[in-house]
């Protein structure tokens, strides 16, 4: 996708990229001896906490003749499917049992793995692993360990809040990142008088740079014509406020918001569920304000709005995608969406090559838009 073409036809294929970490769903939901069904790019996931806390993530199809394992009965360590009795290790997926064998038969029942995922807890969240090529075997192969740990908040102290929000995005992975990384419907979709308002819209120059696998938008004072900012400013009693704001693939979108000793980070992801439908996860830590009290749940309340404009933007929008329109991405407000499809792009031809991934963004760039 070169970058001089000012107008680009644009449908996003909504390509999913395999072989990340992606968050399933908050730990919250997940109690012991509970397993729970999710669907993580068009894979159905039973989710479950062993004895010991720990959550595991199988694929919810028995290997013997595909009833969700998720009907089957989990007694903390192994889950038996309700089909035949067939019984797995909750973790690794082995098989244990096959009541239907008597003694002369010698069928390796060990040989036989349900598929299982990489699952780990991060920050409040389940995240599993899904890898490439495609799913785990099931069947007869063995899981294999993902080979980097699960993403995780930055944090600047020992002592911190955190907080989540989670919304259901009726679009496809690609129009989820791309309402995720574009500057100029903030004006429109986020009008509050605390924060900003048509009016306020003025031009505005960021640079940004190329990190791997993805990009970032330098350190600088965030916009000042916005409420909240001028109060952080005054609070943490700081010459300037730094923000950094990085986009990684497949999906990840951390900001970063340090004053004096005080700090605000969050991590928000954009999980693909099906081709037609992804997830929108904002996790948020923070030691500003943290012994005042109702600021907390102020924060909440802030970020709960915004997530549901951008929810309901997307909702709407997913009405006029029905019929396939032509759709375009235009400089410069748009072209950090356009680095996320040619970060992919980039990301998928190395994986076809085997050759180190190219990365689209030539070196440190300077965008101007107006919002
Ligand atoms: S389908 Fe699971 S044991 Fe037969
Ligand atoms: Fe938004």
């Amino acid at each position: 996708m070169p970058d001089d073409i000012p107008l680009q036809s644009q449908t996003p294929d909504a390509l999913m990229l395999f072989g990340f970490w992606y968050r399933a769903l908050p730990s919250n939901q997940l109690r012991r001896g509970e397993p729970t069904k999710a669907m993580l790019l068009e894979q159905p996931l039973v989710i479950g906490r062993d004895e010991q806390a720990k959550a595991f993530a199988l694929r919810d199809a028995c290997p013997h003749r595909g009833m969700p394992l998720s009907c089957g009965r989990f007694d903390g360590q192994q889950i038996e499917c309700s089909y035949h009795g067939w019984r797995f290790d909750a973790h690794t997926g082995q098989c244990q049992l096959i009541p239907s064998l008597v003694p002369e038969q010698n069928l390796k029942v060990d040989r036989i793995y349900a598929g299982s995922y990489p699952c780990e807890e991060r920050d409040d969240f389940v995240w599993v692993f899904i890898p490439d090529p495609g799913p785990v075997g099931a069947g007869f192969s063995k899981p294999t360990p993902a080979p980097t740990p699960a993403p995780e908040i930055s944090k600047f102290s020992d002592r911190y809040k955190l907080a989540y929000l989670t919304a259901d995005l009726p679009c496809s992975v690609d129009h989820g990142m791309i309402g995720l990384l574009d500057p100029a419907h903030g004006p429109f979709v986020h009008q509050a008088w605390w924060w900003r308002t048509q009016q306020s819209i003025h031009e505005k120059k960021k640079n940004f740079e190329p990190i791997p696998y993805g990009f970032r938008m330098s350190a600088h004072t965030p916009s000042s014509n916005s409420a909240p900012y001028k109060l952080l400013r005054l609070y943490a009693d700081a010459d300037s406020i730094s923000t950094t704001i990085d986009f990684v693939l497949p999906n990840l979108r951390s900001e970063i918001i340090r004053a004096g000793k005080y700090w605000f980070s969050s991590l928000t992801t954009v999980t693909p569920i099906t081709r037609n439908q992804c997830r929108i996860d904002v996790v948020a830590a923070w030691n500003l304000f943290r012994w005042i009290p109702f600021v907390p749940e102020l924060l909440k309340f802030v970020f709960r709005k915004f997530v549901e404009q951008d929810r309901r933007t997307m909702e709407l929008q997913s009405e006029g995608l029905k019929h396939n329109p032509h759709l375009m991405l235009i400089d410069d407000a748009d072209r950090p969406a356009k680095w996320y499809f040619q970060l992919k792009a980039a990301h998928q031809e190395s994986k076809r090559t085997g050759q180190p991934m190219k990365h689209p963004m030539p070196g440190p760039v300077t965008l101007k838009w107006r919002s």
